[in-house]
């Protein structure tokens, strides 16, 4: 099935006029960003002396920045490629470095840190020392998205090895490190966090992504392997984690990156969730956020553009061409450059819409995308363009160009050895920051192999709904009302707030399926739910930690709904 796509894609895409300086690019760079990945993982990786088997360090840098530390997420993603290259028989080379990455992240899940143990909230934990020991100085911690990228991981090495009837080892081995991971992901997913940037304590787009798409893969591999028992729960948290996702979109036609943080909003964050949350059978499903996706795409260019100013390297560059990004404009970390990983993320998310593009042999203009759309075809309109039409022809080969200028501005400002520092100097592109960054090296692979037609594994990201606790109201024949119940409650760390009541969008007060509030405003928890107009309706709010249900005092609670328009209820926990 896999080599039946690839192939498929190879075929359309030698009918593209890729940029022969990025083919040379890649020919060479290919080959000395798997040599610097590998470089950076022990036992055995020539710059990562002192890191123990299957630990891979950030960087070799031990000073200004000192990244001599193993990051759960820097390590994920790097595994994520390495697993993708190995189970798509890209690289046969890497079984044993899976292997040894394995029995790392067991170990590692079980240190004790500064964020709690492994049953109360180490696994937040966002770095250790490459002794596989506890960092204990100050950092933003949690980084809630580790075990979610990790888990992603892990599952896509799962169900190759079930794939190969190796189901001993994904019980026995597997299981129980992913499991860690995703109770940790479905009872913590609602909590504050730092952000994958480690500046930000809010909510994050991204990790809310790489967290659903965990729980949804982690579904299916427990219904794949007999252990059912975390099904609901997970499937449960999932639909809340999508829900919650959808928060993110703002009007102004691009997605926040954080709750919190008092920026713009605009940052790689959303970007990378894309192209890590790429599903190829969900087409441009905008519910996920696909590459090719409507708000994607329009987060993508908003997300572009907002660095065509902050960067001197970028002047004089035309609107539709690539220039250098980096994590956020705001951003003045180490000088606030440019990153070679960011600006790989927006090419390789261009590379996946035109994946799904030619594989559905259509590609589809709302007027959300319509601007970044008209970057190729300024007369385009909103419509569905078929790959027998000169739109679809001119569209593709515009979104080729273009994806590959960002390539080529990472081409342009690579040295002649190949090395991939963290950033790259916005007035001049002299590398900067930390040297041979190892996920800098990852990024280069997946946007190459992206280029290439190539898309990892599905997670089960096609066809999902949202019903964001809006249920309609329960039978009647009269209308609905909206309603918004605000409790103001106060929480400790696992505890999360729901409702249920007497009606059906109230689930008929069971409490296993009761409706989760927002925190978003916290102490405030909040919903909005649609209810039966004109209606006594009864309700309490539910205080749950994981199986702990606490439910409030008698009696219940009381409202009338109104006959039409929404109605606003504000409560206090009791
Ligand atoms: C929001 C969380 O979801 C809640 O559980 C927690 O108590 C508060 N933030 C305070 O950290
Ligand atoms: C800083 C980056 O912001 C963070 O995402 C990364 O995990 C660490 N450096 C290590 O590479």
């Amino acid at each position: 099935m896999l080599f039946t796509t690839l192939c498929g894609f190879l075929a359309v895409g030698s009918t593209w006029a890729q940029s022969s300086t990025v083919d040379a690019y890649v020919s060479t760079e290919s080959p000395l960003a798997k040599a610097g990945l590998l470089a950076n993982i022990g036992p055995s990786g020539s710059k990562s002396s002192g890191a123990l088997s299957g630990i891979v360090i950030a960087s070799p840098s031990s000073v200004n920045p000192d990244y001599l530390y193993t990051w759960t997420r820097d390590s994920a993603l790097v595994f994520q490629t390495i697993i993708d290259q190995f189970t798509l028989g890209l690289d046969t080379t890497l079984r044993g470095e899976i292997d040894n990455y394995v029995g790392a992240q067991a170990i590692i899940q079980q240190v004790s840190n500064p964020s709690g143990t492994i049953t109360t909230g180490g696994l937040g934990e966002p770095k250790f020392n490459i002794d596989e020991t506890a960092f204990t100085g100050a950092w933003g911690r949690p980084q809630r998205d580790g075990p979610a990228l990790r888990s992603n991981a892990l599952i896509t090495w799962a169900n190759y090895l079930l794939s190969e009837d190796n189901n001993t080892y994904v019980t026995n081995t597997l299981w129980p490190i992913i499991q860690n991971d995703l109770n940790y992901v479905a009872e913590n997913w609602n909590q504050s966090t730092y952000d994958l940037w480690e500046e930000v304590d809010s909510s994050s787009f991204f990790t809310t992504a790489v967290q659903h798409r965990s729980l949804r893969q982690g579904v299916q591999l427990a219904n794949a392997i007999g252990q059912t028992s975390v099904v609901s729960s997970w499937t449960t948290q999932a639909g809340n984690l999508l829900c919650f996702l959808q928060s993110f979109w703002n009007t102004a036609g691009y997605i926040t990156a954080n709750t919190g943080g008092g920026r713009s909003g605009k940052d790689a964050n959303t970007v990378l969730a894309s192209i890590h949350t790429f599903d190829a059978a969900a087409g441009c499903d905008a519910l996920t956020f696909q590459p090719c996706s409507d708000v994607a795409l329009s987060n993508l260019l908003t997300y572009v553009d907002a660095f065509r100013t902050v960067y001197s390297i970028n002047s004089g560059i035309a609107e539709n061409t690539g220039v250098a990004t980096g994590r956020y404009p705001e951003d003045s970390y180490q000088g606030g450059n440019p990153w070679y990983l960011t600006t790989l993320a927006v090419a390789e998310q261009l590379y996946d819409s035109l994946i799904v593009w030619n594989a559905q042999g259509s590609l589809n203009v709302t007027s959300l995308s319509l601007p970044f759309f008209q970057l190729f075809d300024s007369s385009v309109v909103v419509g569905t363009y078929a790959s027998s039409t000169s739109t679809f022809t001119t569209i593709t080969t515009g979104v080729q160009d273009y994806a590959d200028a960002f390539v080529e501005v990472v081409a342009k400002y690579t040295p002649s050895d190949g090395e991939l520092s963290e950033q790259y100097s916005k007035t001049d592109g002299s590398q900067l920051s930390a040297v041979d960054l190892t996920w800098s090296y990852a990024s280069a692979l997946t946007a190459f192999d992206a280029r290439a037609g190539i898309s990892p594994a599905s997670w089960g990201a096609k066809g999902l709904t949202s019903t964001c606790g809006i249920s309609t109201g329960g039978g009647g024949g009269g209308g609905t009302v909206a309603v918004t119940f605000n409790v103001d409650a106060t929480t400790v760390f696992g505890e999360n707030i729901y409702i249920c009541g007497s009606v059906d969008a109230l689930q008929n007060w069971d409490p296993d399926t009761a409706l989760l509030l927002s925190s978003a405003d916290y102490p405030i928890w909040s919903i909005t739910v649609n209810l039966p107009a004109s209606t006594d309706i009864q309700y309490k709010y539910v205080r749950i930690d994981g199986s702990s249900i606490t439910w409030e005092s008698d009696p219940n609670m009381e409202i009338t709904t109104p006959a039409s328009g929404s109605f606003i209820e504000n409560d206090t926990w009791r």
